[in-house]
């Protein structure tokens, strides 16, 4: 029965039956919270780019993660910035490694915090690129050994999760055999199996100091233009093992996200990445926006569109009011 005996405003009227027909909401437990750890000691370094993110040196890390904790955010994802960079990214899969010594860490002052560690190696390398170089070329089968090893020892060191975002085909089963190999087959993992080639990612580049020295990303990473592409790179990453898959970025990329909701039964996480974050922050600190409406807008309608998950720097900020 359409007006005047349908009155969809009836369930409008107040705060309490708005809250009661919510058709999606958000909870802490679905945040997690990214950081960037750097080799050093004393190290506490706002990002330029990223306002109310640091980078932390390992021995700087117990503050910032009791702070977390308190907020009731259970997870975080950890990135690197070595001291030092070769063509093949050794600091990345050594023992003694920042990831590692945060890993250790974390673990100690916050044993029920989930470490997830992205795995990669563009932080790593001194070319900045994802994966060992041939020439100019990206050598696809030569960096998946490099990734193995990066992601048994950030196991090793107590991951709880590893998160491959390097894009190299294949990474996801690399992954999969060397862990199980090394006796950590109960370590997930949780796939960047949709990650585009975007211009969204400007702001973490300058954070993990990983901007490649010359070309792009574009040859492993994924054209824009393309969605059925994504659903076979994430079919692909299922197939291979992957436990949780992810579409990065969020906002720009929604109808991927939804659309992967619909053909996948898998977690589904989103990253709403540094550019996202810094647009927002850019605009508040000029008084154009109402931070907080826009923030809970912005994660709400990457819930709405499918993800369980959702990797953001807001984590903290919007935990308080969660
Ligand atoms: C590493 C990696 C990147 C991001 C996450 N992992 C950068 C890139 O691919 O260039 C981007 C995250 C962000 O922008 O917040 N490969």
């Amino acid at each position: 029965m359409p007006y005047p005996t349908e009155r969809l405003r009836r369930l409008r009227r107040t705060g309490a039956l708005r809250g009661l027909v919510q058709e999606t909401r958000l909870h802490r437990s679905a945040l997690v919270y990214p950081l960037f750890v750097q080799e050093g000691k004393g190290v506490v370094q706002e990002i330029p780019s990223m306002p109310g993110i640091s980078r932390f040196s390992p021995d700087r890390l117990q503050a910032e993660i009791t702070e977390i904790a308190s907020l009731g955010l259970i997870s975080v994802i950890l990135f690197g910035i070595p001291a030092k960079k070769d063509p093949k990214g050794t600091a990345a899969y050594q023992e003694t490694g920042v990831v590692q010594q945060a890993i250790r860490t974390i673990k100690k002052e916050a044993p029920e915090m989930i470490v997830i560690t992205d795995v990669c190696l563009c932080e790593y390398t001194s070319h900045g690129h994802c994966g060992v170089l041939d020439g100019e070329e990206i050598d696809n089968d030569a960096t998946l050994d490099l990734l193995a090893r990066m992601a048994v020892s950030h196991a090793d060191a107590g991951a709880d999760m590893v998160a491959p975002s390097d894009m190299m085909d294949g990474r996801v089963r690399a992954l999969r055999s060397a862990l199980d190999k090394a006796g950590f087959s109960s370590v997930p993992i949780m796939s960047y199996a949709a990650k585009y080639a975007s211009a969204f990612y400007g702001p973490f580049r300058e954070a993990a100091e990983s901007t490649p020295a010359f070309g792009d990303r574009r040859s492993y990473q994924m054209d824009p233009p393309n969605r059925n592409e994504a659903i076979r790179e994430i079919a692909l990453d299922i197939e291979e093992g992957a436990d949780i898959v992810m579409v990065k970025p969020a906002l720009a990329y929604l109808d991927v996200l939804r659309e992967a909701r619909e053909c996948f039964l898998h977690p589904l996480a989103a990253y709403n990445v540094s550019g996202e974050y810094a647009m927002v922050k850019a605009a508040a600190a000029r008084g154009w926006i109402d931070e907080d409406r826009i923030v809970a807008e912005i994660l709400m309608s990457i819930k709405r569109a499918g993800a369980d998950l959702i990797l953001t720097y807001f984590a903290k900020q919007v935990a308080r009011d969660l």
